[in-house]
């Protein structure tokens, strides 16, 4: 008789206790969750003592892997003086000062918990400074789970609405009618048409929401004429840029946005500055960010959070940071333009229906050729997605961790070496979830 494997009594007890058996469906897989047990490095083992080349580091927010050796110092050191109190603490200003200090436009900084809170507090934020109601974003992009930021995550081809009318559709059973209303949804680099649609609400538009590499919009990044055209007409109406850099900070040493020539008003962030902790943090100008100055009145927007800015966070975050200095920054964007260059290599020479995608550490596979230049271009029929499942397995069988997307985020532990095992696997896990009866249409 087979016994079950660890992972699979523990999914069976945590179904009994957790809506589906897990706290966060990023990990749900079939036919059970993996179950961690330690990572050190780029690698990670589970519990039955499987270990993998870690290409998810936790949904790219470990941008040095695991247990990174100043990290656990220092936060080891933090925990044994306390966690948490109700005062503020000397290393919160001392992150902040590091962080306006490395991006021109972050004047001032709020940290918070999540990204989910960070883009929160940015649209509220927007709204707050400007007096206006309603907020744009791009068509499929993910910001995490607050109402409006989420509208249209999860469009389909069946309720997406006309390409130059995208529709606003809810992902969260219940979401107001209202919310709907006040999120105008425009298609991404594609500036004539959302420039359009935004003319229509233009003095009812608090702010622009823009991820400047949207993984769900097919991790390409946002072109110089869609980023330009967008603040313009935010810079013509009175209206705020927000960029969503909760991923892409890592992309270069002053995130995503460094490289185009227009700045943000306010940028969102999260993942790789918590140094491996619950995280996020709202930054920009300092005019837009004093709606959360407590001694201004009256107070356009108050906003507190029982572990904000909590020291462990802080701690580690600094650490982090520290150590992603400009070399190290360029160092790890080179592996990447080295695992999408092989990656494209192993693709033509399978001649596979792939194409991939990304920038600096980020790369996403697409079962779709050519790679897609947005979000409906994007989405899946079963038959991609039926392949891109097959390519995530074959990985995990062949000892690579991706995240479910068929995406991956790289680590500064990793070697030109580690990058060449990462192909190879990838190269090989392509031939095996080659489709059996050709071909991979609509
Ligand atoms: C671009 C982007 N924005 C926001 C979020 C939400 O961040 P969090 O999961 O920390 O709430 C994510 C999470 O994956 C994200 O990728």
């Amino acid at each position: 008789m087979n016994l079950p494997s660890k992972s699979e009594s523990l999914y069976r007890r945590a179904q009994a206790v957790l809506p589906g058996g897990v706290s966060r469906n990023a990990v749900l897989r079939a036919p059970y969750p993996i179950y961690a047990s330690h990572g050190q490095g780029c690698r990670v083992t589970d519990i039955e003592g499987v270990e993998r080349l870690d290409v998810a580091n936790n949904m790219a927010s470990l941008i040095h892997g695991h247990a990174f050796a100043p990290i656990v110092e220092a936060v080891t050191a933090q925990l044994r003086h306390g966690s948490a109190w109700n005062m503020a603490t000397e290393v919160e200003v001392e992150y902040a000062e590091a962080m306006t200090k490395r991006v021109r436009g972050f004047d001032r900084i709020r940290f918070v918990n999540s990204g989910t809170e960070a883009v929160l507090c940015a649209l509220k934020a927007a709204r707050a400074y400007t007096g206006r109601p309603k907020i744009a974003k791009v068509e499929g992009a993910y910001h995490g789970v607050y109402d409006y930021a989420e509208v249209s995550q999860t469009a389909t081809p069946t309720d997406w609405g006309a390409p130059d009318h995208p529709a606003s559709v809810p992902v969260c059973s219940g979401t107001p009618r209202g919310v709907l209303d006040d999120v105008i949804v425009i298609p991404f680099n594609d500036p004539a048409r959302a420039v359009a649609l935004l003319d229509q609400h233009a003095d009812r538009l608090a702010c622009v929401l823009i991820d400047p590499l949207p993984h769900r919009v097919g991790m390409i990044p946002a072109s110089d004429e869609f980023v330009n055209a967008m603040h313009a007409w935010a810079r013509r109406n009175d209206s705020l840029i927000v960029f969503d850099e909760v991923i892409t900070f890592r992309v270069g040493f002053a995130g995503a946005q460094e490289r185009y020539r227009v700045r943000p008003d306010l940028t969102a962030l999260g993942k790789i500055i918590g140094g491996g902790f619950p995280v996020g943090a709202l930054a920009g100008r300092a005019d837009v960010m004093d709606v959360l100055n407590p001694l201004r009145q009256p107070l356009l927007f108050p906003h507190s959070g029982t572990f904000s800015a909590n020291p462990v966070t802080m701690t580690a975050g600094l650490k982090a940071m520290r150590h992603f200095d400009q070399p190290t920054v360029d160092r790890l964007n080179a592996l990447g333009d080295r695992v999408r260059r092989q990656i494209a290599e192993a693709i033509a020479a399978e001649q596979l229906p792939l194409s991939v995608t990304g920038a600096g550490s980020l790369f996403r596979i697409h079962p779709t050729m050519p790679a897609p230049a947005n979000y409906r271009e994007a989405f899946h029929t079963p038959a991609q997605a039926a392949l891109k499942q097959r390519i995530v397995d074959a990985a995990l069988e062949r000892g690579v961790l991706l995240i479910e997307s068929c995406s991956g985020a790289l680590s500064t532990p990793m070697t030109e070496s580690d990058i060449d095992e990462l192909t190879d696997v990838l190269a090989d896990s392509f031939r095996a979830a080659r489709p059996q009866s050709e071909p991979i249409g609509a």
